[in-house]
């Protein structure tokens, strides 16, 4: 150990400051060698009963400290903003970057040498790694792990995928309202994640694929004592790390983000993943754009999990996790470093499948080419994504009229109206759902079918708008389109009856409207007014950057590693 400890500018000096930094932690009852010089590990934790995602990391907060010490570190666990994706309003991902900035801060401003984050939640996770990548510290994720699989009358319910199918059977008239409130205990019963391949899920299994956690991260059920005993050893990694001093930058290069990618393909994993990597690589320091996620275009759907799927996260680890499919397509993944110090492949060496309908091989897959795939046309000059493994086949191609909503308000006024003029090959088109427009880019990119088709037996239709929607919903839903209408994006400018052509397979995603009608469309358009005007939302609206940006605001892009030099007294 040649290189001075970060903590030592806090803890090591015997003069006033180091006394007064060393005494008020003692009366915590700490001894005196906590302050030897040992590595201070931070626990970062967002652990908040408003996220119940969450509600299980205090206990893992304890597996970490366990750890540490173990390994002669000292660890000191400190909360961050918690963002509770189905408690908050109006959307939790307008708060992911003030989680990442809390983050941020707090890693800088305290005496600590390493970190290990502890998130779950969909924005937990990109939100902590963000903040974390901007100081560059060394820095290990821990995630909650996912809820037990829901039960009721015998059969399995996924969080999120089949609240929404049930509430289109009872719109349809095929589930009565008393079984759709029983449903409701049924489905969510131990804590953790959401325990199908939701945001939550894909975000912590790409962790493990991109080498940010120990193995077997990302399916580990929350309440599972093995999540305990990864929480011990990792506690014990991160002290490691900090002598080893492998920073976060070392960990998270571009080969791990193209790993994340190969490994989203195959997981079937959430479209909100594409927003989380582009903003994290952001902070890195990565160069990854929009396009670059082609790369998972072709790469076969794996994993049976729903939404794209029918088994759930606890199958998912039953049957090998992350480190199976890994396997599968080892042949596609690149050389990339990891948080243990070894490359990637020692993830997956020893790796194997244990239920072939849950994790399908690479040369018999359950659906081939079905990565998410980048549109691009007049209607997304900057781009536009679409997930094919939780759409349906025969839309993926597609001409038709759109059917506008100017607003979310306009939406949910007008969707379930008998004489709603739309049949199954419309094309509903929402505007006003981006970042600044909501603002926040909420999850209502999966517009409800309207009732009038759902009667007809309609399950799925095109849906276009710049918002996003959640991992665990499904649909030929066409997310993310850049840039967005509250920026003058042309979407702004689409109106009923325009006809709009997409192609999945070709990329495209053009509005059919001559250029002089657009243009004379723009001239008449009119900026929306600002949702918010004080606080952190109106700072938010100025600064948030476009989806194929990531939506990080921008002036959090990149990172500032200098040492904080100046006291406090
Ligand atoms: Fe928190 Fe799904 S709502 S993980
Ligand atoms: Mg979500």
């Amino acid at each position: 150990m040649t290189k001075k400890r970060r903590s030592e500018d806090w803890y090591g000096m015997m003069d006033k400051d180091g006394f007064i930094r060393r005494s008020w932690m003692k009366n915590q009852g700490y001894p005196d060698h906590a302050f030897d010089g040992r590595p201070i590990i931070g626990i970062c934790n967002t652990w908040s009963e408003l996220t119940p995602c969450n509600s299980g990391l205090r206990e893992l907060a304890e597996g970490v400290k366990r750890g540490v010490w173990d390994a002669g570190g000292f660890p000191v666990e400190f909360p961050v903003m918690s963002l509770g994706e189905t408690q908050m309003k109006p959307t939790a991902m307008l708060f992911r970057n003030l989680l990442s900035m809390d983050v941020e801060e707090s890693i800088r401003a305290y005496g600590m040498d390493g970190v290990v984050l502890l998130g779950g939640c969909d924005k937990t996770t990109p939100g902590q790694l963000m903040g974390a990548a901007s100081v560059d510290l060394p820095t290990i994720v821990v995630s909650s792990g996912p809820m037990l699989s829901g039960k009721w009358k015998g059969r399995d319910l996924g969080s999120g995928t089949d609240v929404r199918k049930f509430a289109m059977d009872v719109k349809a008239g095929d589930m009565t309202l008393k079984d759709f409130m029983a449903t409701e205990s049924g489905m969510s019963r131990s804590k953790g994640v959401c325990m199908t391949m939701g945001t939550a899920s894909t975000m912590s299994s790409l962790v493990e694929a991109m080498g940010m956690s120990l193995p077997m991260n990302g399916s580990l059920p929350a309440v599972d004592a093995r999540r305990m005993a990864l929480a011990h050893m990792t506690g014990k990694r991160i002290v490691e790390m900090v002598d080893e001093d492998l920073k976060l930058s070392d960990v998270l290069k571009r080969e791990n983000f193209e790993n994340a990618i190969v490994a989203n393909a195959a997981l079937g994993g959430s479209t909100n993943s594409v927003m989380h990597l582009l903003a994290l690589a952001g902070r890195v320091g990565v160069e990854l754009d929009l396009s670059d996620f082609e790369i998972g275009s072709e790469i076969p759907l794996l994993v049976n999990c729903m939404p794209s799927g029918k088994y759930l996260m606890e199958d998912f680890c039953y049957a090998g996790g992350v480190p199976a499919v890994l396997k599968e397509v080892s042949h596609l993944l690149r050389d990339a470093p990891t948080v243990m110090g070894k490359d990637i492949s020692h993830y997956y060496e020893d790796a194997e499948t244990y239920n072939r309908d849950v994790i399908f091989a690479f040369d018999a897959p359950r659906k081939p080419a079905a990565g998410l795939r980048v549109l691009k046309g007049n209607l997304a000059p900057r781009g536009a994504i679409v997930k094919p493994s939780a759409a349906s086949d025969h839309l993926l191609e597609h001409e038709g009229e759109a059917y506008v909503f100017e607003s979310i308000e306009e939406l949910k006024a007008n969707i379930d109206r008998d004489d709603l003029p739309v049949d199954e090959s419309s094309i509903l088109v929402l505007k006003n759902c981006g970042p600044k427009g909501y603002p926040g880019m909420p999850e209502v990119g999966d517009m409800p079918v309207p009732a009038k088709l759902v009667k007809q037996g309609v399950r799925d239709i095109v849906r276009i708008s710049d918002a996003r929607m959640s991992g665990t919903a499904f649909g030929t839903v066409i997310l993310h389109v850049a840039p967005e209408a509250t920026a003058g994006g042309p979407i702004a400018l689409v109106q009923t009856g325009d006809r709009i052509k997409v192609s999945a397979k070709g990329g495209v995603l053009e509005l059919l409207v001559s250029e002089d009608e657009l243009a004379a469309r723009l001239a008449e358009w009119v900026e929306p007014a600002k949702h918010y005007t004080r606080g952190y939302a109106s700072m938010y609206i100025d600064h948030v950057l476009q989806a194929d940006r990531g939506a990080d605001l921008d002036f959090l892009v990149g990172k500032d590693t200098r040492p904080v030099t100046r006291e406090s007294h």
